[in-house]
C-alpha cells in the first residue's frame, strides 16, 4: 500500500481529535500538525508554524513531501490557504476561499439562502449604521438577533431584547467595530426559538455525506447562562435529530447548499457545518460553518467508522459518491474543562495531572485544546484546556462516563459546566 504524510492545520481539540482520527490510519506513514499543542505531539510531530503562515505551510509541506494536508481551523480557510497550496501543486483539503465565504461572510450565506430557497431565518444586511437604526426604530420586532458579517471567534452575534439594546448592538459592531471588519456589514435577522442541532458533512464539490448530529452548548454557565464561548461541551447523536427532521433536510437543505455553492461558481470541497434551529415551522439555517465544529469533532469523529483519511482523499477527488460512510450505533458526550474565568480572563500555565488515566481505558479520551509544554509538563494554555470525552451504549452512559472521567484530571483553575447533555433527560 502506498503510505501517505499528512500536514493538519490548528491547534485545538479539534484538530487533537482529526490526528488522533489520521493516525488510526493504516495509510499513514507520518503526521505533522502545525502549530499542534502538547496532546497532538502525541499522534504527530507538531511544526512551529503559525496556522496563517500560509508561504510557510506550503514550503513545509513541499519540502517535507506532505501527500494531504487538513484544515481544521476558519481563519486560514477564510483566508484562502487552500488556493495558496493548490497553486503549488500540494493536495489540500478544504474548501477554497471563494467556498470558505460560506462561514467567512453571514451576509452571503443569508443571500445565498434567500436566493436558492433554503429555510433560513428572515434577515436583512446593512453597510451603514444609520440605516440600520432606521430599520431597527421602524420596522423590527423584538427580540432581534444582530451579526457582524465576518468572523468574530463566535461572538460577532448579539440578541437583543429592546430597541435600545439593538441601538447599543448597532453602535458596538459597526461604529465602535468590537469585532474589528467583521463589523463592516450587519445582517439585522429574525429571533427563532427551537432546539439547536449541529449537523456535519463531507461535501466533494458535488455529493454530500452528513454524519452523525450533535449538539453544542454554547454559553459558559449551567443552564445556558453566561456569555457565548467556543462551546463547553457536546453530545452525538441529538434524540432531536428525527427521521422526520433528517428528511427535511436532505430535501431542502444539504444538497440545496451544495448545489447553490456550485452554481454560483464556488464548488465546495471539504467540511459543511450546518447548525440548524428546528423551530415550530420545521428545521432552519442558523449559520454554516466551513470546518468541523470544536467540540462537535471530538463527540462524531471517535464514532466514526471508515478511515478517514480515505474519506478526504474521496473529497480531494471527487468520489465521495464511492464512500459508504458509517458510524457506530452508540453515543458520545464531551465536556470541556476550561480555565475558570474562560471567555473573558483567565490565568493559565498550572500543571495538569491524571492525564495518564485515559491510557489504554477503550472509548474514554482526552482531547487536548489549550495546552503546551514547559519543564517537561503539561500545562495549561488556553481558555479551553481539554475536553474529556467518552462513549457509552446510550446518551446517559456516555454522559455518566464522560462526568466519570472529568475527576480523573487536575489542575489548579478547573472549571466545567455540570449539565452537558442535560436535555437528553427531556428527550
Ligand atoms: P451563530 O454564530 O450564528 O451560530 O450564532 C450563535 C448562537 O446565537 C446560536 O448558536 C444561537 O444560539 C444564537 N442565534 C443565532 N441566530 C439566531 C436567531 N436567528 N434566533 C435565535 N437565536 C439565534
Ligand atoms: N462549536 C461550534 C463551532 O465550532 O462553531
Amino acid at each position: 500500500m502506498e503510505r501517505v504524510k499528512v500536514l493538519i492545520i490548528g491547534s485545538g481539540g479539534r484538530e487533537h481529535a482529526i490526528a488522533w482520527k489520521v493516525a488510526k490510519s493504516p495509510k499513514v506513514d507520518k503526521i505533522y500538525c502545525a502549530p499542534g499543542n502538547a496532546g497532538i505531539a502525541e499522534v504527530a510531530e507538531c511544526v512551529n508554524i503559525g496556522a496563517m503562515e500560509f508561504d510557510k505551510l506550503a514550503a513545509f509541506a513541499k519540502e517535507n513531501e506532505i501527500d494531504l494536508t487538513v484544515v481544521g481551523m476558519d481563519d486560514p480557510l477564510v483566508g484562502g490557504v487552500v488556493d495558496v497550496f493548490e497553486k503549488e501543486g500540494l493536495r489540500v483539503f478544504g474548501p477554497r476561499k471563494n467556498a470558505a465565504i460560506l462561514e467567512g461572510s453571514k451576509a452571503f450565506s443569508k443571500d445565498l439562502m434567500k436566493k436558492y430557497n433554503i429555510p433560513t431565518a428572515a434577515y436583512e444586511n446593512f453597510q451603514h449604521a444609520d440605516e440600520a437604526l432606521a430599520y431597527l426604530r421602524e420596522k423590527a420586532d423584538f427580540p432581534i438577533v444582530l451579526k457582524a458579517d465576518g468572523l468574530a471567534l463566535g461572538k460577532g452575534v448579539l440578541i437583543c431584547n429592546t430597541l435600545a439594546e439593538a441601538e447599543e448592538g448597532v453602535k458596538e459592531i459597526m461604529l465602535d467595530k468590537k469585532f474589528g471588519s467583521a463589523g463592516n456589514t450587519l445582517v439585522v435577522e429574525e429571533f427563532m426559538t427551537g432546539r439547536e442541532v449541529s449537523v456535519l458533512s463531507f461535501v466533494d464539490g458535488k455529493t454530500i455525506k452528513t454524519m452523525t448530529s450533535a449538539q453544542d452548548h454554547k454559553r459558559a454557565k449551567d443552564g445556558d447562562e453566561g456569555l457565548n464561548t467556543g462551546g463547553m461541551g457536546t453530545f452525538s447523536p441529538s434524540p432531536f435529530y428525527t427521521e422526520e427532521v433528517d428528511d427535511f433536510c436532505e430535501k431542502y437543505i444539504y444538497q440545496a447548499t451544495v448545489d447553490a455553492m456550485a452554481a454560483e461558481g464556488r464548488e465546495f470541497k471539504g467540511i459543511i457545518f450546518f447548525g440548524l434551529m428546528l423551530t415550530e415551522k420545521g428545521p432552519k439555517v442558523l449559520e454554516y460553518n466551513a470546518r468541523f465544529g470544536d467540540p462537535e469533532a471530538q463527540v462524531v469523529i471517535p464514532r466514526l467508522k471508515n478511515d478517514i483519511v480515505e474519506v478526504f482523499e474521496a473529497c480531494v477527488d471527487g468520489k465521495l459518491d464511492e464512500v459508504d460512510l458509517q458510524f457506530e450505533d452508540n453515543a458520545a458526550v464531551c465536556v470541556v474543562l476550561a480555565s475558570d474565568g474562560y471567555p473573558v480572563s483567565y490565568e493559565k500555565g498550572f500543571p495538569i495531572e491524571g492525564l495518564e488515566n485515559f491510557k489504554d481505558k477503550d472509548g474514554y479520551y482526552v482531547f487536548h485544546a489549550g495546552t503546551a509544554l514547559k519543564d517537561g509538563r503539561i500545562v495549561t494554555n488556553g481558555g479551553r484546556v481539554l475536553g474529556v470525552t467518552a462513549k457509552g451504549a446510550d446518551l446517559k452512559e456516555a454522559r455518566a462516563n464522560a462526568y466519570k472521567a472529568t475527576d480523573w484530571i487536575q489542575f489548579a483553575n478547573k472549571y466545567k459546566r455540570n449539565d452537558i447533555g442535560k436535555a437528553i433527560d427531556e428527550a
